[in-house]
């Protein structure tokens, strides 16, 4: 009989659990596809009392992970504690080192460290992979790496966090409020460790990092992407974008430009109408656009226990059938530095809504500084105030009304300069809200 890859696995929490049943429910399946058995011989969490409902006997068990990555019973370490730096770096570096192949999901240990990595697995000559690391369940790395390796990607694009997809989506639907929508993406396995890594947008920024080294044969560079999260969304912008035809995403996306691959994550109105408008809760969707393919489309659910591990388990197999590729699909000497153009260079259309105070001179003000600006607004909603008399009220006692423009496309720089402007005018009572457009 084949000698079975003997796999430790680090962590043992929402998809640490759910691979290690899987594993044990479906040995033999595993085993026939993957050309041999794919065993458990060790694991690590940081209580060893916790029941997590797995049978770990006859298992070994490690207090430290790093040990369970050195451990002569284990061929292959699967990372799944998360975190950047500590032990999960320890673990991924001890394996590595030792000549042992790693798979992980940990998005933001791959933003950070990425490159090192990559380069500390060619060097020992194994393998290094993440499938589960970006979208969940999707096949999105392998898509990238393998299916389209004879393409030039000019962009790539989605909705790379479960988490913030799910709050939207319900927000959206139910009108439920932020807090207990986040609570329940944490009750279902969704979250983060620490949700603001997702609803702050690092998540997606980690994943679009990874893909974007995938896609333009660059070197991760995290910390080169813009960034915005969710957590300014109100429900009033939610209701206006449905009113003016729109939904709201965050989007992470990566895309060639003249001066240089823009990265950006931030909330997005998309037209209702679009394929990515129809992707709803936890599901995620991974958008490429390359030469010759055209542009194709992947979606799927993208966090949850089983959806994870069965991205785990590709790359298991990958593993036990003896697979070597390039972590980033080339060699991580020849991935080049990008040039990263700044966001206030970035084209499109705006969604702004101003908290107006309702009083003359007020519209005009916005009017000439979006002018000035060469702004040319596609359309301006006013929605008049509860508290608004029918005559024209005193400038000492004006009431705050919204007002939603949608410009055609400008630059970020052109709409932060006359926003800055209309504020220095002193008619608007809030700092603006801006949402990006992509049509
Ligand atoms: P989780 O539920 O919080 O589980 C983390 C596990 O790691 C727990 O079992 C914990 O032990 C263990 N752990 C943490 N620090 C440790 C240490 N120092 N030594 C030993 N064990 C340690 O996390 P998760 O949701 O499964 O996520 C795991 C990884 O997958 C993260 O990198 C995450 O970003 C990524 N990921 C998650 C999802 C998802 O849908 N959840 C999807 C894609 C990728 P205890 O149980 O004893 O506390
Ligand atoms: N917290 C992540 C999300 C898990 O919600 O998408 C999957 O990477």
């Amino acid at each position: 009989m084949t000698e079975p890859l003997r796999i430790g696995v680090a962590g043992l929490g929402t998809v640490g659990a759910s691979l290690v049943r899987l594993l044990a429910e479906n040995a033999a399946a595993y085993g026939r596809r993957f050309g041999r058995p794919v065993k458990v011989t060790a694991v690590s969490a940081r209580d060893k009392a916790k029941d997590r409902g797995l049978d770990l006997a006859g298992i070994l068990w490690f207090d430290d992970p790093v040990a369970l990555a050195k451990s002569p019973d284990v061929d292959c370490v699967v990372e799944l504690m998360g975190g950047a730096d500590g032990k999960a770096k320890e673990t991924v570096e001890a394996a590595l080192a030792a000549g042992k192949s790693v798979v992980t999901a940990n998005k933001a240990l791959l933003a950070k460290h990425g490159n090192a990595l990559a380069a500390l697995a060619e060097a020992n000559k194994v393998q290094l992979n993440f499938e589960a690391a970006v979208a969940g369940g999707i096949p999105a790395i392998k898509a990238m790496r393998e299916s389209l390796a004879g393409n030039r990607v000019e962009r790539v694009a989605g909705i790379l966090n479960g988490t913030c997809n799910y709050i939207l989506s319900r927000m959206e639907l139910e009108g439920l409020p932020f807090e207990a929508v986040l609570a329940d993406a944490q009750r279902l396995g969704y979250a983060e460790a620490d949700p603001t890594f997702d609803v702050g947008g690092f998540d997606t920024a980690h994943k679009l990092a990874i893909l974007a080294s995938l896609a333009f044969g660059t070197a991760i560079d995290a910390d080169a992407i813009y960034i915005e999260g969710i957590a300014s969304i109100a429900p009033l912008d939610l209701r206006m974008a449905d009113e003016l035809g729109y939904r709201i995403k965050l989007l992470g996306v990566a895309e060639r430009t003249a001066t240089g691959i823009e990265q950006r994550v931030h909330p997005t109105m998309v037209p209702k109408t679009s394929a990515i408008a129809q992707v709803m809760g936890v599901t995620n969707a991974v958008s490429i656009l390359a030469e010759p393919v055209g542009e194709l489309t992947l979606v799927g659910p993208g966090a949850g226990g089983n959806a994870t591990a069965s991205s785990v388990l590709s790359d298991l197999g990958d593993i036990a059938r003896g697979t070597r590729l390039p972590a980033y699909g080339v060699a991580a000497r020849d991935l080049e530095a990008a040039e990263q153009p700044p966001m206030q260079r970035h084209e499109g259309g705006y969604y702004v809504r101003l908290s107006v105070l309702d009083r003359p001179g007020a519209a005009a003000s916005i009017a000439t500084r979006m002018a000035e600006r060469q702004i040319s607004l596609e359309s301006i909603v006013q929605r008049k105030s509860a508290q608004t008399k029918d005559t024209t009220p005193r400038a000492s006692e004006a009431p705050a009304v919204p007002v939603v423009l949608i410009t055609y496309a400008t630059t970020e720089a052109a709409i932060r300069a006359a926003l800055k402007a209309v504020m220095a005018d002193g008619h608007i009572a809030e700092p603006p809200q801006l949402i990006r457009i992509e049509r």
